[in-house]
């Protein structure tokens, strides 16, 4: 059974680096500081897995989480 993910941005510790924009641009939107929420609710489309975990791995802030349900 796949797996269903959920990417979440911590604004607390996002610093606007927008390596997650640049690797999942479908996952992540940045605001008018250049810091970057996940996008609508944050589900992951099936797919985009890989794309949710390179982003997680390459946030300088570690402020990326990635939520199995
Ligand atoms: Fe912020 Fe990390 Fe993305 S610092 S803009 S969540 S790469």
């Amino acid at each position: 059974m796949a797996e269903r993910l959920k990417v979440h941005v911590d604004p607390d510790k996002c610093q606007g680096h927008a390596r997650c924009k640049a690797l999942a641009p479908e996952l992540f939107e940045l605001d008018e500081y250049g810091n970057a929420h996940e996008a609508g609710d944050g589900t992951v489309p099936p797919g985009l897995e890989e794309k949710a975990w390179l982003a997680k791995s390459n946030c300088p802030e570690i402020a990326i989480d990635v939520i199995e349900e």
